[in-house]
């Protein structure tokens, strides 16, 4: 979307912004959602500063036109911008990342602020928004408010509106707003409810194309997915209370292709349970067809989902129900509240008191309360469904290690998934979206459920040369890409290829209940494919971790990475583990290399750079 056609209107956001007489602009770099909904907050609220804002996707915009901003009287370009993996942007913020890195436009005169959404458990902390910080001030734009940085491990919400406080005064005063206009809430969207008659086009779950699902068109992906059915789902644990998948999806005859350490993305539905609850605690008929329309007429997103769609659909297919609500939520629900108490209460989490985030961190994070608990806790609050469904954010597919080689399964893709399940502070049960839905989804010969599913690559790749040496550290479903990998290396070995080596670190709390594909990796092993290293947590009464292990092979690992060029591998949702696995890393650069610690550093960021040392973790 860069600069291709500069003078067009659709992707000219500051004719938009003229047109409709508009000075703010908030950008998003945004994989989850999170990212839009802070900058969609920032663009509503800025109607009570006289400050007329409008949300924008950098990837529909020219960005060069961030050039012209200074023409425009009291313009503000606020960027909300997620990081991940490495340090990368969002793919909808790629082009604009890379135009700021590559391009030398004159930016004086442009008025910006940032916040940044990161997790502190990633090693490359918030990197994109910092440089993007950072690299606007030297192209000459002038930083109006500090870059405010959200940690989604923590309380990422806490973060965002400790900002926003500070964010709005420090903006007044730079333009002279002198004096708030009221607090008012407005809705967005404006409802129609088809009661009379029916319309003919009616959504049923598709994600973006009508009918996608009966007229499946090739190429899939984010916006149209493949409906795939499911060949196998069996369990892999042989023992304890967990439960973790094994699942195959057929993409025979789809055209879709795949490598090895790709992405699979599946969009679920919410459970039925709790959509009837939701219409049992409001008491409406679900089945109602509705479509919210944007009262903004310029605005690119003419609805926050397809419609019209009955509220049953919207609910199982297009909204997020389970996740803690952000405190923008909590404040529109107060206004619902018949018992005075209770909407004091809303209202109290929802400000950014100490007392009141105190609350929220509590009531809401703490005690793991969704929609549905926050409506069976507070029972005067009674809000309409069509507003609850323009305030809750969208239901987001959910992406797995694809743990085949289509070397070896060319017409299917597995993965390898652990139920989420667990019981909340309030006594409740809470079931992982995707991961419940997909445990329903058992074939039963001619029968087979189907799931929609598209892969997102990725650069999580074997070596090019299959003779130079691998390590992969893998614990928990961390394994999963890393059992492609080895799929692939064995073959080449039965081909007669040469391979070097490929060492294994796995896992996982008791040998005899989730190692997972245990007869296949010790069959590798004895077929002289793999070289296995086998951590099992719980099996004894002190924590046996894969990084207890790499720390007694620190020769091994530097004869691999420092003398023969291999490659190091970590994947996994170990929290700490990726952190852990660094640091050994270093050491061994450091002792086995005999590098100073400067020396060493530089010695594994330019491994990263050369791909010769990746990770794939997810929280
Ligand atoms: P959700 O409904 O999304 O619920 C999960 C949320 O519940 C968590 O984020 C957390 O907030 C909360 N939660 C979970 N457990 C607890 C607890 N004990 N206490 C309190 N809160 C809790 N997963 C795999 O199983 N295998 C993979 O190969 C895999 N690969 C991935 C690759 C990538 C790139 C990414 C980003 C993620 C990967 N995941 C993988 C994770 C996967 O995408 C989902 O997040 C996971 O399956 C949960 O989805 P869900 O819809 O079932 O749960
Ligand atoms: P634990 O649950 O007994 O603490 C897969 O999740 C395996 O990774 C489990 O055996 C788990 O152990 C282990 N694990 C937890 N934290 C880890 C860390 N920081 N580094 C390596 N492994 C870890």
């Amino acid at each position: 979307a860069m600069s291709s056609t500069p003078q067009n209107t659709e992707n000219s956001f500051i004719k938009k912004l003229k047109a409709s007489g508009r000075s703010l602009i908030v950008f998003y770099g945004s994989q989850t959602g999170t990212g839009e909904e802070f900058a969609g907050r920032i663009a509503k609220e800025g109607t009570r500063y006289r400050l007329k804002g409008m949300v924008a996707d950098p990837e529909e915009y020219d960005m060069e036109d961030l050039i012209q901003m200074k023409d425009l009287p009291n313009s503000l370009a606020v960027f909300c911008l997620a990081t991940y993996g490495e340090g990368d942007p969002t793919d909808n913020a790629m082009d604009f990342y890379e135009w700021l890195q590559n391009g030398e436009a004159d930016l004086t005169g442009l008025k910006y602020a940032v916040f940044g959404l990161g997790n502190k458990t990633y090693e490359h902390y918030n990197e994109v928004a910092i440089y993007v910080d950072k690299r606007l001030e030297e192209l000459g734009a002038t930083r109006v408010v500090e870059l405010g940085l959200g940690d989604d491990d923590a309380n990422i919400e806490d973060d965002f509106i400790t900002w926003k406080d500070m964010f709005w005064p420090t903006v007044c005063e730079h333009f002279g707003i002198e004096g708030a206009g009221e607090d008012v809430s407005i809705r967005q969207y404006k409802l129609t409810e088809h009661t009379d008659s029916v319309p003919e086009r009616v959504y049923t779950g598709e994600v973006a194309r009508l009918f996608s699902f009966i007229n499946q068109r090739p190429p899939f992906d984010l916006k149209n997915p493949y409906l795939a059915p499911i060949k196998v789902n069996r369990e892999l644990n042989k023992g304890g209370d967990r439960s973790c998948m094994h699942i195959e999806f057929d993409i025979e005859g789809s055209k879709i292709r795949y490598d090895v350490g790709d992405h699979l993305a599946i969009y679920p539905q919410n459970s039925s349970e709790l959509i009837n609850r939701i219409g049992e605690l409001l008491n409406v008929d679900l089945d109602v067809i509705f479509t919210l329309t944007n009262t903004d007429e310029e605005s690119s997103k003419k609805h926050p989902f397809p419609c019209p769609c009955s509220y049953r659909t919207a609910l199982t297919y297009y909204i997020d129900i389970t996740s803690n609500p952000r405190t923008h939520i909590l404040k529109e629900l107060a206004e619902y509240a018949s018992d005075p108490k209770e909407a004091e209460k809303l209202k109290l989490m929802a400000s950014t008191s100490a007392e009141g985030k105190a609350m929220y961190n509590q009531w809401i994070v703490q005690d793991n309360r969704n929609i549905v608990h926050i409506l069976e806790d507070l029972p005067s609050v009674k809000p309409k469904v069509d507003h609850l469904c323009e305030l809750l954010p969208r239901l987001q597919c959910r992406y797995y290690s694809i743990s085949s080689s289509p070397k070896v399964a060319p017409s299917h893709v597995h993965v390898t998934a652990v139920l989420v399940e667990y019981d909340t502070p309030t006594g409740r049960r809470n079931k992982g979206v995707c991961t419940t839905w997909l445990s329903a989804k058992v074939p039963k010969d001619p029968e087979f459920p189907t799931a929609p599913i598209f892969v997102r690559k990725s650069q999580f790749k074997l070596p090019t040369r299959p003779q130079t040496p691998i390590i992969m550290i893998g614990p928990g479903t961390g394994l999963a890409p890393f059992r492609g990998f080895i799929q692939e290396r064995h073959l080449a070995r039965q081909e007669g290829k040469p391979v070097g080596e490929t060492i294994l670190y796995f896992g996982c709390r008791k040998k005899n209940e989730d190692f997972l594909y245990e007869e296949e990796l010790v069959n590798y092993v004895k077929e002289g494919t793999l070289k296995m290293y086998t951590a099992f947590s719980r099996d004894q009464p002190e924590k046996v971790y894969v990084t207890h292990l790499l720390q007694q092979n620190l020769d091994e690992v530097w004869k691999i990475i420092g003398e023969q060029g291999g490659h190091i591998y970590v994947c996994g949702d170990a929290k700490n583990m990726a952190k852990d696995v660094h640091n050994i890393i270093l050491k061994v650069v450091r002792e086995k290399g005999g590098m100073s610690e400067a020396d060493a550093q530089a010695y594994v960021k330019k491994m990263e750079a050369q791909k010769r040392y990746s990770a794939d973790v997810w929280s």
